[in-house]
């Protein structure tokens, strides 16, 4: 019997699943790690977190099946995408990577459009200049700390860290390396005359790979370390969007899912480049060889309900760890006592800035219409409402763009509460539905692993014989009306407060 690994290396924690060549789940492992905010708006991790990670829930999924390490055929990671990795000339960690939802790079931002031309820049990276992607941060590095810049001799996203230290490689593939933006999208290569015009030596990239090719082997020192063999092949894998596009069966055109992770994001397959003219959504290379996806971001999804949690329901969390019971099933049984609306409260989820469809770092959360009537259920409501709302702009510009999905697929922690998924298809407008294997991105990158390894001849054939779709929840048309009005005036709440967003960044 043959088996492949998936490593879902995410912003809370890493998961590891092992499935058979059907893909079932034999053995699941998550460790968490923290996220550092120095400062407000900024977000950093210790790449040695995500390997020891890596590391010990191999381990533990190997231990827990019971799978000879001689049947474990391939491996691929997905992760977190855009993270900045630097390394010395040795492979020694310069500096805590900076990660996705870090927004300290407006200024470098600028000079990246004043540089290379903001349409040209759009035309070889189909992205405008971004401060979540991974060239601001290393033009960041560049410009306060020239001395770490110095002694920078390779860079990787941090699914490619952790493959590096798996097995000694320098690589990447072309999803992920798309979120860079030092990527020629179009012609999915390294783009020289973007290098070239920013004075980037090329020599620090990584080569690039396809995501299902496979990359390397698993070292000696890493086998003695997670108890797999060196004769296990790792692929190329994917960014942990497109990763989930394949474990979704998103992979051909007309299909589409919305992730609710730490970030959420609404994505759509097309075989055809598509460029958003106004770069509220991106355009990267998919996981499936010569195809792209369109996806729209919202910066704190689950990020927005986790920091609520985390700070306003100790009580939930003590009462579930009692009941053996994950505290998001309390905090779904409460939002259902709050009706739509929340009582006349909308919530704003730019805890981290935000990206579709504004791309402004200084904008920020907030409650909007609080009463002294408000519990903290309303507020617990709004938050997941406006989370709603937020990845309805996502959709509406996908729209604009001709791309009209009939259902639509949810994923990540917050696709799993079926209210969530309700209040999504109340505002979409479309069914919403949900995969049988709910392992998403560590699906995803274990079937290119299996198509790497030649167990199966291609994405769409490994996903059409093994993703498997539950029923979908249909719009309720009486709920339909009432969250339009409140949608339309969530609208409202960017324009009117655009201005005061830079004043709070400045003060
Ligand atoms: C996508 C993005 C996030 C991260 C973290 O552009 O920044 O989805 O990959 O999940």
């Amino acid at each position: 019997m043959k088996y492949v690994l998936g490593i879902d290396l995410g912003t809370s924690g890493t998961k590891t699943v092992l499935f058979d060549r059907e893909g079932h789940a034999c053995a699941s492992a998550t460790v968490e790690y923290p996220m550092y905010q120095p400062h407000n708006g900024w977000a950093e991790q210790d790449p040695l977190d995500w390997y020891n990670a890596a590391v010990s829930t191999i381990r533990t999924v190997l231990e827990k099946s019971g799978v000879a390490r001689e049947d474990v055929v391939s491996l691929g990671i997905s992760g977190q995408m855009h993270g900045l990795v630097m390394l010395d000339e040795k492979g020694q960690v310069l500096r805590r990577a900076i990660i996705w939802c870090d927004q300290r790079t407006a200024q470098e931002c600028d000079e990246i459009h004043a540089t290379v031309g903001k349409a040209r820049l759009i035309e070889i990276t189909a992205n405008p200049a971004l401060t979540g992607f991974t060239l601001s941060k290393l033009l960041w590095v560049r410009n306060h700390e020239p001395e770490l810049y110095a002694r920078c001799a390779h860079i990787l996203l941090p699914k490619d860290y952790v493959r590096y230290m798996l097995t000694g490689d320098f690589a990447t593939e072309v999803s992920d390396a798309s979120g860079m933006q030092m990527l020629d999208v179009p012609k999915r290569r390294w783009s020289d005359e973007l290098l070239d015009t920013l004075h980037i030596d090329k020599s620090i990239l990584a080569k690039v790979y396809e995501s299902p090719e496979v990359t390397g082997h698993i070292s000696d020192s890493a086998a003695k370390l997670t108890g797999l063999s060196p004769a296990t092949l790792v692929v190329g894998g994917a960014g942990d969007n497109a990763a989930a596009a394949v474990g979704t069966g998103v992979v051909t055109d007309g299909k589409a899912f919305t992730t609710i992770g730490t970030s959420g994001v609404v994505f759509a397959h097309t075989d055809k480049l598509a460029i958003d003219p106004k770069g509220r959504v991106h355009t990267f290379c998919c996981a499936v060889p010569g195809a792209w996806h369109v996806m729209g971001v919202t910066q704190a999804a689950g990020l927005s309900l986790k920091w609520f949690r985390d700070n306003f329901c100790a009580a939930e969390r003590e009462s579930a760890s009692a009941m053996g019971l994950d505290a998001y099933e309390l905090l779904n049984q409460e939002v259902a006592q709050s009706p739509i609306g929340a009582n006349k409260l909308i919530y704003a989820p730019y805890l981290m800035g935000e990206r579709t469809p504004h791309l402004d770092a200084d904008c920020r959360g907030m409650f909007f219409g609080l009463s002294a009537m408000h519990t903290r259920r309303d507020l617990l409501r709004a938050v997941m409402e406006g989370v709603t709302y937020s990845l309805a702009d996502c959709l509406g510009v996908l729209n604009e763009m001709g791309v009209q999905p009939a259902e639509m697929l949810a994923c990540g922690g917050g696709g799993r509460s079926p209210i969530w998924r309700q209040m999504l298809a109340d505002v979409f407008g479309c069914p919403v539905a949900t995969t049988v294997n709910t392992e998403g991105p560590a699906l995803g990158v274990a079937i290119l692993a299996g198509v790497g390894a030649g167990l199966y001849p291609s994405v769409q054939e490994a996903c059409a014989a093994m993703i498997h779709q539950n029923a979908a929840q249909a719009p309720i048309p009486e709920n339909q009306p009432k969250y339009a009005k409140v949608y339309s005036l969530y609208k409202k709440l960017y324009p009117a407060n655009q201005a005061l967003y830079k004043e709070l960044a400045e003060i």
